[in-house]
């Protein structure tokens, strides 16, 4: 017998030299120490405008690139913005970002992107600068963890 469908968080993010591939494989463990949530992970340029209108809530990743997001996830946003941004009211979401040495631009654009889609902020960026250290994958195994918790208890 199945029970009532289970939320999805979906991870959205883009690696170019393996950083922030390292921290979405951190907050996927932590998304997935909640039982009562599904997971799906996509790279960026795989994840479809279907994706994200079926989630129940989305964490976009991606390192910093020229002060800006990475191409790779400016791309998702460009093509799944249209089909998408009157899907998405109040949708939680949150971001993790890999810098070498600033980050604040990509957190910027990001959340202005993300606010015209609609959706509601319900996390604080981790933001992980250089190398990553196991303080980076606490926090974003945290992030994780928070985002499918959240879902699961339905407090967003
Ligand atoms: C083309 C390019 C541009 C970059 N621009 C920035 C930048 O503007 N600010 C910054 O803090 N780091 C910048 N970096 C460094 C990356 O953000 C950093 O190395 C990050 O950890 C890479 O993540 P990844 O291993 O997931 O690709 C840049 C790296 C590349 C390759």
């Amino acid at each position: 017998m199945s029970g009532p469908a289970k939320p999805t968080l979906l991870i959205v993010f883009h690696t170019q030299s393996g950083r922030t591939g390292r921290l979405c494989e951190a907050v996927a463990r932590g998304a997935r120490r909640e039982d009562g949530t599904k997971l799906v992970v996509r790279r960026a340029f795989d994840a479809t405008a279907a994706d994200l209108v079926e989630c129940s809530a989305v964490i976009f990743g991606t390192p910093e690139n020229f002060g800006y997001m990475s191409g790779a996830l400016k791309d998702f946003f460009d093509r799944t913005y249209d089909a998408t941004k009157d899907r998405t009211p109040r949708k939680p979401w949150a971001m993790f970002v890999s810098a070498g040495n600033d980050g604040t631009g990509a957190i910027r654009e990001v959340s202005r992107i993300a606010l015209g889609y609609g959706l509601k902020q319900v996390a604080d960026p981790v933001l992980c600068v250089g190398e990553v250290t196991d303080e980076h994958e606490r926090r974003c195994e945290e992030l994780g963890h928070t985002l499918a918790a959240g879902l699961a208890l339905d407090v967003f």
